[in-house]
């Protein structure tokens, strides 16, 4: 059993139900490379302030290095008498190096060096994640540029509404995710603070240099406060909302997968590599994929609900309710970082059925407003038009007839203004390219909008903390 860093005020040792109710260790192991990373970059803050001589910290820095090595060949055992990965790695380097490695927390407390651990992980988190919405949006785009020429039925109520380019429907989705990136981006400005010398909530009372420290793992800022540093949870929430976020956006397309797919509508084809089969119906192939990207929606927006909770009314500073801030963040960027893998691999290779999508597109009556805008180009105010429009659509229910399979006679008896070029105005290429206001589904505007986004993902270089870094 390992020594308690704070036995020292204690009589009777840890019961063991409060041991393990208390330890971190078995999810917080995870941070174990960014509380090596920073206790090296400590140690040497320490040293380079005439805290600790170069001596110590070197070989405090050397076994802080081979601990990592060996931590990562699982060669280090750590369970739950360690209480958390914190303490695992100081006893271990105690262990080999003797009372010299009781000298690395000197200036700090566990208080600021978990929020430093965890900012540690958020950036290097909020990198991937960024890298892989970047991926979706760039996916998105291409398949935008591929199927410019198809045309499918717009959707308001889940009711056939207008005929739209499926590359405009697409390019929805990019805005979509392009907030989400700006969402994370920012919530990236407000991780990137360095919190370490804060200590346990008064700050330090040794001439440390927290600039220093922050310069050496790459962040831009330090903390303007020690008591909010080691209370502040505000940035893990942010990344949950964000999360949930994108998460409800994923779950909108992947609904759309899941109905388009079906054979009621037989808009798309999902590759096999992306479903699965039934144990009982052997015709069955399941959209699987999209579905559990739906229903792992619910699981993010859980996590979040959790932390909100979990800091909800906490007297300043650090509480131990914090250490529960954990567990919903992993599990938010796992569910993150598997969900945007598989999407920019699973869109890419969906069979588009245009002849489908087309035939439905000037189905159930999709081209009544243009008819309405056609009579108001010839004078007659909207109200009336819609009216009219509205009767010649009952009409066609009446006798089974969609809107384009009128004679011009049959027409006129609803309004004198019909006239022989209203098949023109009808056809369904002219109806969606003549929709050119800006954010229209016109062909010419979904042009630009697909060559703006090029240029904006041209644009935004990808963040890494490993550049900001000093040289070596
Ligand atoms: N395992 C703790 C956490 O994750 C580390 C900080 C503990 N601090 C303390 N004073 N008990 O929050």
């Amino acid at each position: 059993m390992a020594e308690k860093l704070w036995k020292g005020r204690f009589e009777l040792p840890t019961d063991k139900l409060v041991e393990e109710y208390t330890a971190s260790i078995h999810f917080d192991r995870r941070l174990y490379r960014y509380d090596i990373e920073g206790s090296i970059a400590h140690c040497r803050m320490l040293a380079e302030c005439g805290i600790i001589s170069h001596e110590e910290a070197s070989s405090i820095v050397q076994t802080l290095g081979e601990i990592d090595r060996d931590i990562e060949r699982g060669m280090v055992v750590l369970d739950s008498s360690q209480e958390d990965i914190h303490m695992a790695v100081e006893n271990e380097l105690t262990a080999r190096i003797g009372e010299t490695g009781g000298k690395l927390h000197t200036a700090r407390s566990r208080n600021d060096q978990v929020a430093l651990d965890m900012r540690l992980y958020m950036l290097d988190a909020l990198s991937s994640i960024l890298d892989l919405v970047r991926e979706v949006l760039a996916t998105l785009v291409a398949m935008a540029e591929r199927h410019i020429e198809v045309i499918m039925p717009g959707f308001t109520h889940l009711q056939h509404a207008q005929p739209i380019l499926f590359s405009h429907h697409l390019m929805a989705y990019y805005e979509m995710f392009g907030r989400d990136f700006a969402r994370f981006s920012d919530c990236l400005t407000r991780t990137d603070v360095m919190p370490l010398g804060s200590a346990a909530l008064a700050g330090a009372g040794f001439p440390i240099d927290m600039e220093w420290t922050a310069r050496q793992l790459g962040f831009s800022k330090v903390v303007a406060n020690s008591i909010d540093a080691v209370g502040d949870r505000d940035y893990l929430i942010e990344f949950c909302s964000a999360s949930a976020i994108l998460m409800m956006h994923v779950s909108r397309l992947a609904e759309e997968l899941i109905i388009w797919s079906s054979p009621e509508f037989a808009f798309i084809e999902i590759s096999d590599a992306f479903c699965t089969g039934s144990s009982i119906m052997p015709q069955k192939k399941n959209p699987d994929v999209p579905e559990l990207m739906r229903g792992k929606t619910g699981r993010v927006y859980g996590n979040l609900v959790a932390l909100l909770t979990v800091t909800k009314g906490l007297p300043l500073a650090y509480d131990r309710d914090l250490q529960e801030d954990k567990e919903p963040v992993f599990d938010t960027v796992d569910t993150l970082l598997a969900t945007l893998r598989l999407l920019s691999k699973m869109l890419p290779e969906i069979r588009i059925n245009r002849e489908t999508m087309a035939r439905m597109a000037a189905h159930n009556f999709t081209l009544a407003t243009d008819l309405a805008d056609y009579l108001v180009r010839r004078d007659v105010p909207f109200r009336k038009a819609h009216h009219v429009v509205g009767q010649v659509v009952q009409y066609c229910i009446r006798n089974g007839k969609e809107l384009t399979d009128c004679s011009l006679d049959e027409f006129k008896t609803f309004h004198k203004a019909f006239d022989e070029d209203v098949f023109q105005y009808l056809d369904i290429s002219n109806v969606i390219d003549r929709r050119r206001s800006i954010g229209g589904t016109a062909t010419s505007r979904v042009k630009e909008a697909i060559a703006r986004a090029r240029e904006e993902l041209e644009a935004c270089k990808p963040y890494s903390r490993e550049n900001r870094k000093p040289e070596k």
